[in-house]
């Protein structure tokens, strides 16, 4: 056997390791693949083209192949089975050798391991890659965070493989530390968001729209032709265009209404809580994939409420169609603001060195939250990178105030309805807190000092006041 020429290796040959692979192939990189299961090894040698993939199920074989110092990429799940791979791999390591996670961890797990790795002088990067599986093969976005240096050593593959716009790679450096894995959970939080919002959306027009399938369709697929053209609504007109092989109907009407989750979602809300950042779209996006799958208690409770008497299908679809894209679009722009602020407020915090512009460049294609707004987005950070919230951003400005009147409509309208609609209506609630001058704050801050003499600040004077309040509740 030829030992130490393959320029990286590929521990997890499922789906999307091998599909990194044969694009890493494709660009002429040699890659030894590692995987027990000798099938997925034979089966991705066999689709690669250019013979430059070599699969090993022995560990010890894996890492001769590998050219020195070993740069060492992992796709396995998430969680405990990464630590197993890395203590199967650590024996046979060395110094300057570099583990590469690119699954979707915990970023707190991902720092542990930088740490611990460190102190064997062995590098260790967390990186976000987003696309999916036809992603992987055809060029993802990805978000590398780690040592700068480690970093050097894959930056061409990493940009020769990812996706493009306009010639430009999706993909740079994120940040030191776990910023990779950081900006990945925030995008997923985002996907999430952008995800309700269009169920929101298909709800809104077929229950108060009374729109068919195929409007429907007609509908996304002209939006898609639109500002609002992005992945997430280009695969919405395709899934509402997709016929039940089952049944007379359509797909869509036969998936069941509970929604499942990795968990990443809430992840990004649960840090938004310890840092802190407001981030209530994302939040009520999380708690909406929770509320559905209570389905049993929701067939119960629905039972119990009885019926609701509906206003009227709106008569005027033409109308309601265009309201819905308006309030999308700003409902859209809110979801990022309040992602990309809360990255902001993360790489200070986690000390990532993070830069905002960056990332919304790299997520204009091959990630799942593309979509052309993403150019305006970048364009917005990089004409002022102190933005501090991209709603303030004067490109947006009419987007906002026409989306502001269309979201207000299109929440007054359904909420009569009884439609639930959770994150448009988080939206325009985190737009109207965010652009009010005085919130009743002030009545919080009354009640925790009444009851556990927490103080409060004023308006007139500086300090913290503690007040005996007059009448006395026991
Ligand atoms: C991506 C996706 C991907 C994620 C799935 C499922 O960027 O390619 O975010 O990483 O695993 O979309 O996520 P949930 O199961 O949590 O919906």
């Amino acid at each position: 056997m030829i030992t130490n020429t393959k320029d990286f290796g590929m521990i997890g040959l499922g789906t999307m390791g091998s599909n990194l692979v044969l694009n890493m192939s494709d660009h002429g990189y040699t890659v030894a693949g590692y995987d027990k299961d000798a099938a997925k090894g034979k089966k991705l040698e066999e689709d690669d083209k250019h013979n430059n993939v070599d699969s090993y199920t022995s560990i010890e074989d894996f890492i001769d192949a590998l050219s020195l110092p070993r740069n060492i990429l992992l796709l396995v799940p998430a969680g405990p089975i990464v630590d197993a791979v890395i203590s199967e791999l650590k024996p046979f390591l060395a110094e300057g050798d570099l583990i590469v996670d690119c699954g979707n961890s915990h970023f707190n797990d991902t720092q542990t391991r930088v740490d611990e790795l460190a102190k064997a002088k062995i590098h260790f990067m967390g990186i976000g890659v987003s696309g999916g599986e036809l992603g992987a093969r055809l060029g993802p976005s990805i978000m590398p965070g780690g040592d700068k240096e480690a970093f050097g050593r894959l930056e061409n593959m990493l940009k020769d493989v990812s996706a493009k716009v306009d010639g430009e790679p999706c993909t740079a450096y994120m940040g030191s530390g776990a910023a990779g894995h950081y900006v990945k959970m925030v995008h997923n939080g985002i996907e999430y968001a952008l995800m309700q919002l269009i169920a929101e959306t298909y709800h809104i027009m077929k229950v108060q729209g009374g729109l068919t399938a195929a409007e429907m369709y007609d509908a996304f697929a002209s939006w898609n032709e639109g500002r609002l053209n992005g992945y997430l609504i280009e695969i919405t007109a395709a899934i509402l265009s997709q016929k039940d092989d089952k049944t007379d109907g359509m797909l869509l009407d036969m998936i069941a209404d509970r929604a499942k989750s990795k968990g990443t979602g809430a992840w990004t809300s649960t840090d938004a809580m310890t840092l802190p950042a407001p981030i209530p779209s994302i939040d009520a996006a999380v708690s909406q994939r929770t509320m559905s799958g209570l389905q049993q208690e929701r067939w119960i409770a629905a039972e119990y409420m009885g019926k609701h008497t509906a206003a009227a299908i709106c008569s005027d679809k033409q109308n309601l169609l265009s309201e819905l894209e308006q309030a999308l679009y700003a409902a859209y722009l809110i979801v990022y603001a309040q992602g990309l602020s809360m990255l902001q407020i993360a790489s200070k915090e986690y000390d990532y060195g993070i830069d905002i512009a960056t990332v919304a460049s790299i997520w204009r294609g091959g990630c799942i939250i593309r979509a052309e707004l993403l150019i305006e987005i970048t364009k917005a950070y990089n004409a002022n990178p102190q933005l501090v919230n991209l709603l303030l951003a004067p490109a947006f400005a009419e987007a906002i105030k026409t989306g502001e009147a269309a979201m207000r409509k299109i929440n007054t309208k359904v909420i009569e309805q009884r439609i639930p609609i959770p994150v448009f209506c988080s939206a325009l609630n985190y737009f109207d807190s965010y652009f009010s001058k005085w919130l009743p704050a002030n009545m919080i801050q009354a009640q925790r000092d009444y009851f556990g003499a927490h103080t409060y600040e004023r308006l007139d004077v500086e300090g913290k006041f503690h007040t005996e309040w007059s009448v006395k509740v026991q």
